[in-house]
């Protein structure tokens, strides 16, 4: 068994088209531990989706892989045929659920149904026996009961469900197989706040009934980032920022570019009462066509020095602390 559930090496993938290349995961390395949570965050445009798609294997038909390594329990995904990534990886080890994919479910098919046809295409037997389907519900049922749901949505069609609703079919079907690793992307973005409580809460008795393991969790989201994660990650313009624990990152952030996104995601205490003024990010997010020289927050940047306009900054730690950021303020105090 390998060490981690999750290696990604200097990863870059690029959209290519008629609008020229867009530099959207441009060198990231990350290693998430068997049992973590680990949160991403970061403004519109960041990378995060784009890293979420070259993560699960299988990029939208204009992006690009352009370097780097994914291995996902030890396997290398991109050194892999087509065949084994389906049924060893997509089903036993990983599964990625989408940003909106509540819209992935067939509105003319019942939940059952929709099933049926998943695992015909996920395990190559195109028509389920009655035996499998009988084994393929029992097992749906029970995910959905983790994730909250009642036995008889599995007779309802997608209208008859509400947002939070489908959104936990379609992780209860995604999460069949017991992936090792989910990769979840915006799951609450479209939601309401009393499901999002119930949203956060599923995703983290899925964990508890062991069903997954380890998760990649995408979100604007700071509440629920800080609910799911142990570890988090800030990603701006296609490269990573800042890597550390959950709280450490967001109480005391060592990167410029974490602590104005952290004055500027809203947080919100047990009451529900908003915490802190909202500060917006001056300037806006670098065109990823054209990708800033040196460190790609230095037009925004309230510290930006020489250095930063020409060099990129490697990642500097500090003291004990897990992980660390990529800024050449932090040069000094690192020793390294
Ligand atoms: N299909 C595409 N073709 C071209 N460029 C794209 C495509 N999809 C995304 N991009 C660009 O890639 C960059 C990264 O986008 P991505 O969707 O990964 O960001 P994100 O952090 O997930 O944003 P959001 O928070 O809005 O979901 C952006 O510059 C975006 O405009
Ligand atoms: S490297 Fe320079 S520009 Fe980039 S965040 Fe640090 S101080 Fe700002
Ligand atoms: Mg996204």
């Amino acid at each position: 068994m390998a060490e981690h559930i999750l290696e990604v090496e200097d990863l870059r993938g690029y959209y290519r088209g008629t609008f020229g290349v867009v530099h959207a995961v441009d060198g990231v390395s990350l290693t998430l531990d068997r049992g973590v949570i680990l949160g991403i965050a970061g403004e519109s445009g960041g990378g995060k989706s784009t890293l979420a798609q070259l993560v699960s294997g299988t990029p939208p038909p204009l992006l690009h892989l352009e370097g780097g390594r994914v291995l996902v329990d030890g396997i290398d995904i991109y050194n892999i045929d087509s065949e084994e990534l389906r049924t060893e990886i997509k089903c036993k080890r990983m599964s990625y659920v989408p940003q909106s994919s509540m819209e992935s479910l067939n509105p003319v098919k019942r939940i059952r149904d929709f099933i049926f046809d998943v695992v015909g295409q996920r395990t190559s037997k195109r028509v389920l026996s009655s035996e499998r389907k009988k084994e393929v519900i029992e097992m749906a049922a029970n995910h959905m009961k983790t994730l909250g749901l009642d036995r008889p949505v599995l007779d309802r069609y997608p209208h008859e469900l509400s947002g939070g609703m489908k959104q936990r079919v379609v992780i209860a079907i995604s999460t069949l197989w017991n992936p090792k690793l989910l990769i979840i992307d915006e799951p609450t973005s479209a939601l309401d706040v009393t499901s999002q409580k119930r949203m956060i809460e599923s995703l983290l008795n899925l964990k508890r009934a062991r069903i997954i393991e380890s998760m990649l969790y995408i979100s604007h989201d700071l509440t629920s980032l800080r609910q799911l994660c142990g570890e988090c990650i800030i990603m701006y313009a296609g490269k990573i920022a800042e890597i550390g624990d959950m709280e450490g990152t967001i109480n005391d952030p060592l990167h410029p570019y974490s602590r104005l996104l952290t004055a500027a995601i809203a947080s919100y205490d047990s009451k529900g009462r908003r915490k802190g003024e909202l500060k917006s990010i001056a300037g806006s997010p670098p065109d990823l066509r054209y990708p800033p020289a040196g460190c790609r927050f230095h037009p925004r940047c309230p510290y930006v020095m020489d250095i930063c306009k020409t060099k990129e900054p490697p990642m500097f730690r500090t003291g004990e602390r897990m992980g660390g950021a990529f800024c050449w303020l932090l040069a000094s105090q690192s020793g390294e």
